[in-house]
């Protein structure tokens, strides 16, 4: 990682973190049910993902915005038909899963030690309302941020702009590049970067940045280091 990305960053009141991919592992009811998948649960975990993403996008460009539920369980289903499995149930069990995904392990002791520094912790999430409190409730993190924000406020999804206004307004923050935007996601950070956060990239998988506007700030192995940096 070059050193020159992992620098400390002047003014941030307020941390706002991406949860799915950055707070929680997205692969982990896949890995929970590989043995029921098979040897495609690698490529159900991967296309499960790409799919989710793209199905935000699209329906952002068309008008037709369904919560990410929804989202994620079309995604699912279209997943399965791919790769071929058809066993009675397993969608089901996946999303529900889904409410219960496993945070990464450094995640509760970075959110302290940033609260302890006195910084500001929300979310700002494409997750609906529901899923990001049961999943916050299922790993003990829901009592760390003032706020968990949906995009269900705003009824389109990330990298919309008006997303990322949502946390300025709801925070009260008047000057972006007084919010730390982080997130494992490179095309969220940059976007989040365009928009006027400071955005952190977390490294949780392959280091490259997407062909778009917007380049980090910093970019860190795990939330452990964000508290350096802040
Ligand atoms: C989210 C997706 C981008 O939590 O991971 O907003």
């Amino acid at each position: 990682m070059a050193d020159d990305l992992f620098k400390k960053l002047e003014g941030i009141q307020a941390c706002v973190f991406d949860a799915y991919g950055t707070l929680f592992n997205v692969a982990s009811p896949v890995e929970k049910l590989a043995s029921t998948i098979g040897e495609k649960a690698s490529s159900v975990a991967q296309l499960w993902r790409q799919k989710q993403l793209e199905y935000t996008w699209l329906r952002s460009l068309m008008g037709t915005h369904v919560d990410f539920w929804n989202v994620t369980r079309d995604a699912l289903d279209y997943t399965l038909e791919v790769n071929g499995v058809s066993e009675a149930g397993l969608a089901d069990e996946l999303m529900t899963l889904y409410l219960k995904l496993d945070a990464y392990e450094e995640v509760l002791a970075a959110l302290q030690a940033l609260r302890a520094k006195g910084k500001r912790c929300a979310v700002l999430s494409n997750g609906s309302p529901s899923m990001l409190d049961s999943a916050l409730r299922h790993a003990g993190l829901d009592k760390m941020f003032e706020q968990v924000l949906s995009v269900e406020e705003v009824g389109i999804y990330k990298p919309s702009r008006r997303v990322y206004r949502l946390a300025m307004q709801k925070m009260q923050i008047a000057d972006a590049p007084s919010i730390c935007f982080v997130s494992a996601n490179a095309w969220d950070a940059q976007a989040a970067a365009q928009f006027g956060f400071q955005a952190v990239r977390v490294m949780r998988t392959l280091g490259f940045n997407d062909r778009i506007p917007g380049r980090p700030a910093a970019v860190i192995e795990n939330l452990a280091k964000l508290v350096e940096l802040v």
